[in-house]
């Protein structure tokens, strides 16, 4: 089916003619990196080849994201320069289409139009397989707003992408398994920006792992917005779990690496669990929310867990794998955050010692029900916190890298260096490691000697035994 949706895509003057050019700019998370691959796989099909130049761009995509207020106030600011150079490139005789994709189209739709003129067309996340009509039709009409959740699902429409896009991928790669959230944390526009809950089937993404790891690609990472929660179905219309899943995509021949993210900690189920101690691909390390370390503040979030059902959480985790490392996220100054609860969460990362961590100031996003609690949280007492959990987490990060010199890590070399003669990879715990080393090492996992931790990665060396040996 797929393939027949490629074909009858597929523009046979498209060749012929002098390639458009699209620029994409993605803002967020990796499901934006990933649907910004699937919109330019839909374009290629077109005729549109990437640029990384945004001034030759026919095309210019702004993939947004609306998490918190910044993410989206900078779309704005980036929409008032596109306009001045569209105007530009018109005097030019050249026309240029500008894109809203992404959690701010979603939300926002047709009230980027009316702030920003020069926007052709607003699409939501869930409409991206009709982009390349969608701006047939606004190449002929005027601007278009589409942010319906149509009932067919988009993965059924885009094309599957070229042999040569897929390559391009290099060595690590997304795979969207779920996406939409059902679980309504107080805070979070997830669940109104990317709808409700829904899964890919089993086959759809066992077909896309093995083309991506047919095409060189060693590392899969399993994305959802909730991706824990997965639910699709096999070919014999049973629901399988992630866990279950991992196990499928771990038995695709030539795969090195897997990981999925992000996790809630109410979906880590048993079965997960063991799949950490069970599937050699996949690697030992496991970003897991948990927002707050204080019960009130937990209940107000709407999370449904303690701090105290997180560390228990935890401790079975490193039971079933012992050198597994963690990472999370925070939010602090949530309303009614009192220094108290900022506390529990200071002695929550101190109990658990996370490799990483993202950490964030409360946003209030319109519409989600924490936005309207009136006890809200001074930007100065949230501003203060944050620099204190900041530095507690990075403390503990270079610990974490600190324990990791001496030690022989496999590492998954990526690309170059910034030097000549560098070469970068990352270790399981996702820390970046840079060797010099003169032979290829791109695309193999090879056992490195850590020899330093820099501020924000690991000095290694390939030991001479490993270079013969080396392999996918
Ligand atoms: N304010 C601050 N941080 C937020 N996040 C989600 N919504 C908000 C908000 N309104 C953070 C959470 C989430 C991460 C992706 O972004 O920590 O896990
Ligand atoms: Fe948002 Fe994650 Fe909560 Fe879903 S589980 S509402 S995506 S923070």
């Amino acid at each position: 089916m797929q393939r027949l949706m490629d074909e009858t895509h597929r523009d046979p003057n498209a060749a012929e003619q002098e390639p458009k050019r699209v620029f994409v700019k993605s803002y967020g998370c990796q499901m934006n990196v990933y649907d910004a691959q699937r919109m330019t796989d839909a374009l290629d099909a077109r005729g549109y080849r990437e640029t990384a130049d945004v001034g030759s761009a026919d095309l210019v995509i702004l993939n947004t994201c609306h998490i918190r207020e910044k993410a989206s106030e900078k779309i704005f600011s980036e929409l008032g320069k596109l306009k001045l150079m569209k105007a530009a490139a018109l005097t030019e005789g050249r026309s240029v289409q500008i894109v809203v994709a992404g959690c701010v189209a979603q939300a926002e739709g047709g009230e980027i139009i009316k702030r920003q003129a020069a926007v052709d067309l607003v699409i939501g996340s869930q409409n991206y397989h009709r982009l390349p009509e969608l701006l047939d039709r606004a190449r002929g009409a005027g601007p278009v707003v589409d942010t319906e959740f149509p009932v067919e699902s988009k993965f059924d429409h885009l094309p599957t992408p070229s042999a040569a896009r897929m390559a391009a991928r290099g060595v690590s790669a997304f795979v969207t398994v779920q996406e939409g959230c059902d679980k309504f944390c107080s805070f979070c526009v997830v669940p109104y920006t990317r709808g409700a809950e829904t899964c890919r089937p089993v086959s759809a993404v066992i077909d896309e792992v093995k083309s991506l790891i047919s095409s060189g690609i060693s590392e899969i990472t399993l994305i959802g917005q909730n991706v824990n929660a997965y639910h699709g179905l096999d070919a014999q219309g049973r629901d399988v779990s992630l866990a279950k899943l991992i196990d499928h995509v771990g038995k695709v021949p030539g795969i090195s690496r897997i990981r999925y993210t992000t996790s809630h900690p109410r979906d880590m189920s048993d079965d997960l669990i063991e799949a950490h101690r069970d599937v050699p691909s996949l690697m030992p390390y496991l970003h897991l929310p948990v927002q707050s370390g204080a019960d009130r503040i937990l209940a107000a979030m709407n999370r449904k867990h303690t701090s105290a059902d997180y560390i228990r959480l935890i401790e079975k985790i490193r039971r079933a794998r012992p050198d597994i490392s963690f990472s999370s996220d925070f939010i602090v100054g949530f309303p009614g955050e009192t220094d108290q609860d900022f506390q529990a969460t200071m002695q929550l990362v101190a109990e658990v010692q996370f490799a990483s961590a993202y950490s964030f100031k409360y946003s209030p996003r319109p519409g989600t029900p924490a936005a309207v609690l009136v006890d809200q949280v001074g930007e100065d007492v949230k501003a203060h916190r944050l620099a204190q959990l900041q530095q507690l987490l990075d403390q503990q990060r270079h610990a974490f890298d600190k324990a990791s010199v001496g030690k022989t890590l496999p590492v998954l070399f990526e690309k170059p260096g910034r030097h000549p003669g560098q070469q970068v990879g990352k270790t399981p715990y996702l820390q970046a490691v840079y060797v010099t080393e003169a032979s290829n090492l791109i695309g193999k996992v090879v056992d490195v000697a850590i020899l330093e931790a820099m501020s924000n990665s690991l000095r290694g060396a390939v030991s001479s035994s490993q270079l013969g040996g080396a392999s996918n």
